[in-house]
């Protein structure tokens, strides 16, 4: 087990250019399976997800070249329909493979991707749309069986704007004939990111950022070069890394104009934040000053991905703010350790009441998910002394070499192999 150790107190200064978004890459790499052409993708995040959806892919039958932030993917001998069960469990996002195995195959076999840390994650929604789509699926033993034959373009209406299912709906209906028309369809970015690629594959999507997207199906796409959007989590969490030091650093590359509910919420904690076209340059008071409530929401609402990372930032500011979480149902499992480390929030359902303190103090604390592990480290910057976060193999699912990136704007972190 890999574990992250950082001495506090050290302020945050310099630049750095944000990488491409892993929930852009993610659904990308599975709309690659659309075609039978190569697909070149440039600026991909070299993150562990990513590198577990090329195995999925690999298993299928692409064959999938990977150097660094490059990949290439060909479905052109993609010869199987059944995702590999190990591999869906160990990354959720597996599930939606099944709108672009549909789309080739016309049926497809998955299993359940099962919840995580953060909430149960149901799938009902993505099993839902792809039924409007004609799909008829048989569950049985955790094993999901869908026959496509009798696939036809349609109306779906989705009760909750769920991005996976929204994705896997736009994948499954690219190359349908007619036209098919989402309802209250999610509205977040990568979403439109998918809309420009499966686009640049040939396809016709409309409306992606809208509650409403259409597609019209075409009879087959084609290879396409593509870069997918910057991750705005990972420049959230860094500016939010140069807020808790009280530090002042300049981000390139980010996507500014999906990330205004979160400099809105940092100018509201005192940060001058200031955006000029893809930078973002943010200077820290040296105490920030609490809000006082944070909802997330779904897009543009504040991002439930950015929350506890704002959690920690809000323990040590000047006054008391609350922080409502409306997206999952479990995604206060990091107060516990922020608590240890000297914190005072306190947790009750979906809400959490946090009264600033001047002072956090270094302790062993563990990493229970991706964004969880990350806002633990934004405490450790803040705390005084030294700081172990255990597990920093969930961190890596979605940051690149994060104690690397943190350690060139100044701070004091390291990676060790803890051997317990
Ligand atoms: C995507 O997950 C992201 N993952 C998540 O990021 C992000 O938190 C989430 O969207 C919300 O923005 C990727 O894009 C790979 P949802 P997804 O379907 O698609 C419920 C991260 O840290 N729901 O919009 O799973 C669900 O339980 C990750 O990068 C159903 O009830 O999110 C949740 O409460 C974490 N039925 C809510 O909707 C369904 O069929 C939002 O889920 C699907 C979802």
């Amino acid at each position: 087990m890999e574990s992250f150790v950082v001495q506090g107190g050290k302020r945050l200064e310099g630049s750095l250019r944000v990488d491409g978004a892993k929930n852009a890459a993610l659904p990308i790499l599975a709309a690659c399976v659309l075609t039978g052409d190569d697909v070149l993708l440039r600026g991909m995040p070299d993150i562990t997800d990513v590198r577990r959806m090329i195995d999925i892919l690999r298993m299928l039958g692409c064959r999938v070249i990977h150097q660094g932030h490059d990949i290439t993917v060909s479905a052109r001998d993609i010869g199987c329909c059944e995702m590999p069960d190990a591999l869906s469990k160990q990354i959720r996002s597996s599930i939606f493979m099944l709108g672009p195995i549909l789309s080739r195959f016309r049926r497809a076999t998955v299993t359940y991707p099962g919840g995580c840390e953060i909430g149960l994650r149901p799938i009902d929604l993505h099993l839902s749309g792809l039924r409007a789509l004609g799909v008829v699926i048989a569950e049985e033993g955790g094993v999901i069986h869908c026959d496509g034959r009798q696939m036809h373009a349609g109306e779906v209406h989705f009760d909750y704007p769920s991005v996976g299912a929204t994705e896997n709906v736009m994948m499954a209906a690219a190359c349908l004939p007619g036209t098919t028309t989402i309802h209250n369809a999610a509205r977040e970015p990568e979403i439109v990111d998918l809309q420009g690629f499966i686009n640049a594959l040939g396809g016709r999507v409309r409306g992606a950022g809208c509650a409403t997207i259409t597609i019209e199906g075409v009879d087959a796409l084609h290879g396409a070069d593509w870069t997918p959007m910057p991750d705005r989590i990972v420049a959230g969490t860094l500016l939010a890394a140069a807020a808790i030091t009280g530090g002042q650093i300049e981000l390139t590359n980010a996507p500014t104009s999906d990330m205004t509910a979160i400099n809105a919420k940092l100018r509201e904690m005192d940060c001058d934040v200031r955006e000029e076209g893809s930078r973002i340059l943010l200077s820290a008071p040296e105490r920030l000053t609490a809000f006082p409530v944070l909802q997330t929401q779904p897009h543009p609402g504040f991002p439930t991905d950015m929350q506890v990372q704002m959690l920690a930032l809000l323990s040590v500011a000047e006054g008391t703010g609350v922080i409502v979480e409306n997206v999952f149902e479990n995604r206060f499992t990091h107060a516990g350790d922020l608590n240890r480390m000297g914190a005072r929030i306190l947790c009750s359902g979906r809400t959490a009441i946090v009264r600033g303190v001047d002072t956090l103090y270094g302790a062993r604390v563990t990493a229970r998910d991706l964004r969880g592990g990350a806002a633990l480290v934004l405490a450790g910057l803040r705390a005084q002394g030294e700081t172990i976060i255990d597990h920093a193999a969930l961190v890596d699912r979605g940051y690149e070499a994060f104690e690397r990136q943190l350690s060139q704007l100044g701070a004091d972190i390291r990676r060790i192999k803890a051997n317990t």
